[in-house]
């Protein structure tokens, strides 16, 4: 039985006394979920966040990392920095960073194995355009990211992470995916993982479904057999997101 895991994704939002006010807020409203509840928030938020949910239910991620292990990378952040601020998990390859910095699949596949090798939680995403569905091959763009994404990625670390299933038109935009595009979606997703790996790795594996949940349909959406929970932007930075990690 997979444990539900419900993320928030603040983006480029909060600065560091906004963030610990937020947790104030948010701590009490997720302390009842069964789910596993995780802020994944701006790097200069982590220590202030670590210290704001010491003694809660909530895990802290970051929303990206860096795959080499330190150096001359000026602005990038290395696994073993969050590792020692205090998180567990790290968002990679949200369709933002693949967008507006041009990460691609093999980034996202050395950003994967990085944070394996340090012992973080990686969310990896993927998902399609409004173009990429309309075209019919969206199956086919989600399969290639997650081989590509996973290269070289053993059955076991796959199955204790996760994998984030964010269509790129449901992203802030309000338009959710119907429960039935988001359920097929992270059926296949689950169904590749058991093609490349086997069924125990695709039924440990958990996805999560994002894009423009809210305390609506959530638990409309997490009630699907293949989804695990979901990645959640704009609804993660109010009072709503208790009520989706309770969903
Ligand atoms: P949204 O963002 O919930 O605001 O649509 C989801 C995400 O980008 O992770």
């Amino acid at each position: 039985m997979r444990k539900k895991i419900v993320a928030g994704n603040w983006k480029m939002n909060m600065t560091p006394s906004q963030a610990v006010a937020l947790c104030e807020t948010l701590k009490p409203l997720v302390a009842g979920s069964e789910a596993d509840v995780v802020f994944c928030v701006p790097a200069i938020d982590i220590v202030p966040v670590v210290e704001a949910v010491k003694g809660t239910n909530i895990e802290v991620g970051g929303e990206n990392l860096y795959f080499e292990d330190k150096g001359a990378y000026t602005g990038e952040i290395s696994a073993d920095m969050l590792l020692d601020a205090g998180c567990k998990y790290v968002i990679i390859g949200h369709s933002e960073r693949r967008d507006y910095f041009k990460e691609t699949d093999e980034i996202v596949n050395k950003k994967v194995k990085k944070a394996i090798e340090k012992g973080l939680t990686p969310i990896m995403c993927c998902g399609e355009s409004l173009e990429q569905r309309e075209q019919g091959i969206t199956l086919d763009w989600i399969r290639m990211q997650i081989k590509i994404g996973l290269q070289g990625v053993d059955a076991a670390d796959v199955a204790k992470m996760v994998i984030a299933y964010e269509p790129i038109w449901a992203i802030g935009t309000g338009v959710t995916a119907t429960t039935e595009q988001a359920q097929e979606v992270c059926g296949a997703i689950r169904q590749c993982i058991a093609e490349i790996y086997c069924q125990d790795t695709a039924d440990a594996v958990r996805i999560q479904y994002g894009g423009s949940v809210n305390a609506g349909n959530a638990a409309e959406l997490f009630s699907q057999p293949d989804i695990d929970g979901g990645l959640v932007g704009g609804a993660s930075l109010k009072a709503d997101f208790g009520v989706i990690a309770n969903a």
